[in-house]
């Protein structure tokens, strides 16, 4: 199926490794001009240049301004941004009783004020030429609290109520909203928390991780021209994990 991504101008947030990074592969490969963002500029560059992207562009999202200034950037190197998707690292972890009011404000800098940021710089746009699609990537925790993350947990539920509100506001203008929840999949974030696959895997009715791919293959499917009707949904890729309805 074509998915009618060729030329199309995106800007993948969080990109150099991981989610954002299968996302980013999944555009180049459906011929769309795509730039990335990464804390780390050699990595950033480095994965740009393997990927096939357009500009790899060394930001960190944890800082005031920073997601504003990216879209500028990306604007000017792609001439336009037709698709956004937003992603970042980890919120700080813990139990409610262990995070502290500067984690909380690090967790809703990076995780929401950067993703609100970059949504208000790409969308006048996306507007005025009628045509947009806005992702989160946000995760299972927002319908299904993980415990021991509470940041992760409530901030990632609010994201969902910012999909639903601004969906209906930009539908008229094609201009759609989703979310993207994906389960445990096969990343560094998910080596790095030291708990065997197969530990993993018994609470995920597939019984393994997802691959990055395929969280990659639901983006620009939401991406495509074909998705034209798909908005303000919260679309999880989780090998059945939620089991609420
Ligand atoms: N993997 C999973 O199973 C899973 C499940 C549910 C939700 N999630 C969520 O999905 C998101 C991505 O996860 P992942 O597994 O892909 O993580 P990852 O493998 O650690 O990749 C994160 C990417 O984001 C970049 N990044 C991190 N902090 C950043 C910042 N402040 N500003 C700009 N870029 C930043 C990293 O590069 P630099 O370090 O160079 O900045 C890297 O490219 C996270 O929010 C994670 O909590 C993951």
């Amino acid at each position: 199926m074509d998915l009618g991504l060729r030329d199309r101008r995106a800007l993948i947030l969080g990109a150099s490794a991981g989610l954002g990074r299968a996302v980013a592969a999944a555009l180049v490969a459906e011929g769309a001009r795509v730039a990335i963002c990464a804390r780390n500029k050699a990595r950033v560059e480095a994965a740009a240049r393997e990927l096939g992207a357009r500009a790899g562009l060394a930001c960190d999202l944890s800082v005031p301004g920073a997601a504003t200034a990216l879209v500028d950037t990306a604007r000017q190197r792609l001439g336009g941004v037709d698709i956004l998707v937003t992603n970042t690292g980890g919120p700080p972890k813990g139990r409610f009783t262990d995070v502290t009011v500067e984690m909380w404000q690090e967790g809703f800098q990076s995780l929401w004020l950067a993703t609100v940021e970059a949504i208000r710089a790409a969308l006048p746009g996306m507007r005025q030429q009628r045509w947009g699609r806005i992702l989160l990537v946000t995760s299972t925790a927002a319908k299904e609290p993980i415990p021991g993350l509470s940041v992760s947990n409530g901030l990632r539920a609010g994201l969902l109520g910012l999909v639903k509100s601004l969906a209906p506001e930009v539908a008229e203008e094609g201009v759609t909203v989703n979310a993207l929840l994906p389960g445990y999949t096969a990343t560094a974030l998910i080596a790095e928390l030291g708990i065997p696959e197969e530990e993993l895997a018994e609470h995920i009715p597939a019984r393994r991780l997802g691959r990055p791919e395929e969280l990659g293959a639901m983006a620009a499917f939401l991406a495509s021209e074909q998705a034209g009707y798909v908005t303000g949904q919260a679309i999880a890729v989780d090998g059945g994990f939620i089991r609420g309805l």
